[in-house]
């Protein structure tokens, strides 16, 4: 079994908190992936970068073969580094600034996932100054809520993201007129941390319907079609679930996504590639008795993984250190702030100060989402290959 294998003698000579990347659990989880895409030639996978952007991470990636999903100007500067080629990068995001459009247009990015009329109008300001085709795919908010939470589900009506349904053939007979633009996709994002296979079920279903529609009433059906990312990871379970049910997924849209013949069907997971293989490995400070419970002070905090305190998310916690028997402590950061919890009441071998601490599945959202709050330096992160 795929597992996370954890150098502790390394990791007591470094200077803690840090982030620490398994390409073991990296590379079963591309292999994993590009089995199931392997089977289907019309399947393109671009990795959402936004979930980890660690340079040696990306650069495995993209020797996978895998395309780049990116939400900024540095992102695609960061993919293009990175090695991902400018034919497999998209370009999302509601707020695209001017400067970001330009440098994508001049790498000559695969496509644009457009998320407003506003947006295209000046894309295509911009393509017709620089003497340059945009290509483009409309991002339809799909009103298909998914079973996740609230702050990171992002296809409902009320939602800021993509364009209604309702302003969908309009948009695509604006698009029509555009000299400078080319439409080439319809594109989709329901949601992150979905392990329900029923919400991407309700995702074909919707596509199913939206190009009938299209069909109907005489348009043309695009070339590809984006269902984004959303794909969930075991956060309980880091070791028995290393490598998320891809197989699971990919057959969801294999069996309930009726593609046109030609047409491709286009991915951007982010979470699934990489959550499970990266740790934030930090030490514990001090234990300290309160009244009514003890306290496991840790040198990593919420700005070195903000997720439990976003979105009240659980990552395990282990000692990797001790074998003395459980006790119960709230696991909490240096920083100043009540939210600074990691784990309220939860189970870690009797725990020691200079103990080294694995918050497990940080691999996603984890060191993207740093911060210098408190004037405190970013965490390194290592792969497993530089420890070895
Ligand atoms: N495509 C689009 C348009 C997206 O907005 C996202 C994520 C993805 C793909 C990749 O989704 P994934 O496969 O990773 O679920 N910071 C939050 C997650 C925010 C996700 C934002 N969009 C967290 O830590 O849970």
């Amino acid at each position: 079994m795929t597992k996370n294998r954890f150098p502790i003698e390394q990791f007591e000579e470094l200077p803690t908190p840090f982030y620490y990347y398994d390409m073991e659990v990296l590379d079963a989880t591309l292999r994993a992936i590009c089995e199931q895409t392997r089977q289907h030639p019309e399947y393109h996978m671009h990795y959402a970068i936004k979930a980890c952007n660690t340079p040696k991470v990306l650069e495995r990636i993209v020797r996978a073969g895998f395309g780049a999903d990116c939400v900024s100007g540095g992102e695609i500067r960061a993919a293009l580094a990175a090695g991902f080629p400018a034919s497999g990068i998209v370009f999302a995001g509601v707020g695209k600034a001017d400067w970001e459009i330009a440098l994508a247009l001049e790498a000559d990015i695969l496509c644009f996932n457009v998320e407003s009329v506003a947006e295209l109008e000046v894309i295509s300001e911009i393509a017709a100054r620089m003497q340059r085709t945009a290509r483009v795919s409309l991002r339809i908010n799909p009103d298909v809520g998914a079973h996740t939470h609230d702050h990171i589900t992002t296809g409902r009506a009320e939602d800021k993201f993509g364009i209604a349904m309702q302003d969908m053939e309009a948009v695509i007979r604006q698009t029509a007129q555009m000299e400078h633009v080319a439409l080439v996709g319809l594109h989709f994002h329901i949601g992150s941390q979905i392990l329900e296979m029923d919400d991407f079920e309700a995702l074909c279903h919707r596509i199913n319907e939206l190009q009938a529609q299209l069909e109907a009433n005489g348009l043309p059906t695009p070339q590809l079609i984006n269902v984004g990312g959303g794909l969930g990871i075991s956060y309980e379970e880091p070791d028995a679930e290393a490598v998320p049910d891809v197989k699971a997924y990919f057959e969801t849209y294999a069996r309930h996504l009726q593609l046109r013949p030609g047409q491709q069907l286009h991915f951007e997971l982010g979470r699934a590639v990489v959550g499970q293989c990266g740790s934030l490995i930090a030490r514990c400070l001090y234990v300290k008795q309160g009244t009514e419970k003890q306290f496991a002070i840790l040198d990593a905090g919420m700005t070195d993984l903000v997720r439990p305190a976003l979105y009240g998310a659980l990552h395990r916690v282990e000692n990797l250190t001790s074998q003395l028997p459980e006790e119960r402590y709230d696991v909490v950061g240096p920083i100043c702030e009540s939210s600074d919890v990691f784990a309220r009441d939860y189970k870690l071998n009797g725990t020691r100060r200079g103990d080294i601490v694995a918050i497990r599945s940080a691999g996603a959202y984890g060191e993207t989402m740093t911060s210098q709050y408190n004037c405190r330096p970013l965490p390194k992160a290592y792969t497993s290959e530089e420890l070895a």
